[in-house]
């Protein structure tokens, strides 16, 4: 992993959770024996600390148990005995040590998402998925849609005239829909509100106790996760009834004979990019909202930078409509999204499991 990377994701994790689900055996005795486990407390038998974590906001649970046990400490979640690191030391070691541990997610959640999803892989078909995503977010694909994004946060300005808002949900509305435009281009207009009602019922059972009965949140979150699917299936049929094939969105790149994927590969795989493309992205607008809030000199010259943009383009006698060569000269605004991307804390935490027992600091 390259270095900028790496220091990026150390920047925007505050959590790594540590899955020992094969490993240790019984989970609370390490294979080391001379080793300790590391602080913390496993719960009960198979549940463990499931219900401690989500009967209050899961936030809370992390930080009383940080205070309590410091950056490293044991625990038994969703189903698995896992360590929990929260220091960018320890986080940096993970990360670094990419043959030591491998991506995963608790089942639920897998579950949710799609297990074809690229998060879940290693090897060929993850390389293979990257380079189809990479593909489509270069700037060379994006280029001609920045007007069309340019009007999906005029009509988010807009909507916000008049009423107070919290800018995180905003943020979260302007990311889906900048996220369909992508994933489907100009043809996501046509399913944006049944994608939406989907993936927000999705979205309120993702974080909920994975308990698959009639009526709990996690069970509305698979029944629309399937009708999220139907929705990505009816978009491809209605792709190949018009054998259209120069799209230049996600889905063209997935749906491209040479991508070798199949529909539900396909499907997966575009549940999967909403999911991590739009919390995120939503986290670091809001992050800059706050900055930029809290540092008026800088949002001067971030605004004087914009206007003047305009300025030029109406000397010009230019279409005032934002486009790819005027995305180029914002040195200014590009620093701010940059510092932005090193300072917050974006993704809260992600998972990896141990090939093998690991030792780090003694324990
Ligand atoms: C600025 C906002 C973003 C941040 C902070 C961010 C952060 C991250 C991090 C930390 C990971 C690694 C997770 C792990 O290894 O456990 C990741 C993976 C990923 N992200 Fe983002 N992300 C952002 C935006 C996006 C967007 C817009 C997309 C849309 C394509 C995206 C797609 C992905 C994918 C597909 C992966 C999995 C990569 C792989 O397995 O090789 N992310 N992201």
């Amino acid at each position: 992993m390259e270095l900028s990377t790496m220091f990026f994701l150390c920047a925007s994790l505050l959590f790594i959770v540590l899955f020992f689900r094969t490993l240790i055996k019984p989970y609370y005795v390490s294979k080391r024996r001379d080793l300790p486990l590391p602080p913390g407390s496993m719960g009960w038998p198979y549940i463990g600390e499931t219900f401690q974590m989500y009967s209050q906001d899961p936030n809370v649970f992390f930080a009383s148990k940080i205070k309590r046990f410091g950056s490293m400490f044991k625990s038994h979640i969703l189903g698995c005995p896992c360590v929990m690191i929260s220091s960018p030391e320890a986080a940096k070691f993970v990360l670094n040590k990419a043959q030591l541990f491998k991506p995963t997610f608790p089942a639920s959640k897998e579950r949710m998402l799609g297990k074809q999803a690229i998060f879940f892989h290693q090897g060929e078909y993850h390389a293979n998925l990257r380079r189809l995503v990479l593909r489509t977010f270069m700037p060379e694909a994006i280029k001609n849609i920045v007007p069309d994004i340019e009007s999906i946060a005029q009509d988010c300005l807009k909507s916000w005239e008049g009423r107070l808002i919290t800018t995180f949900l905003e943020m979260k509305t302007f990311t889906f829909n900048v996220a369909l435009l992508s994933i489907f281009g100009k043809e996501e207009i046509l399913y944006r509100d049944a994608l939406k009602r989907c993936y927000y019922t999705l979205e309120q059972g993702y974080n909920s106790m994975p308990i698959n009965v009639p009526g709990t949140l996690f069970h509305k979150a698979m029944k629309a996760r399937k009708e999220l699917a139907q929705i990505v299936a009816q978009i491809i049929w209605s792709r190949r009834q018009r054998k259209m094939i120069d799209y230049k969105d996600l889905l063209g790149s997935f749906m491209d004979e040479k991508s070798g994927l199949t529909d539900d590969q396909i499907a997966d795989n575009v549940i999967g990019v909403i999911f991590a493309a739009r919390d995120t992205t939503a986290s670091v607008l809001t992050w800059i909202v706050k900055y930029l809030g809290e540092n008026p000199s800088v949002l001067e010259a971030v605004n004087e930078e914009q206007e003047c943009i305009l300025k030029s383009k109406e000397e010009r006698g230019e279409d005032k409509g934002l486009n790819w060569e005027d995305a180029k000269k914002m040195p200014i605004t590009s620093r701010v999204i940059q510092e932005t991307l090193r300072v917050a804390s974006i993704l809260s935490f992600t998972f990896r499991e141990a090939v093998e027992d690991v030792e780090y600091q003694g324990q």
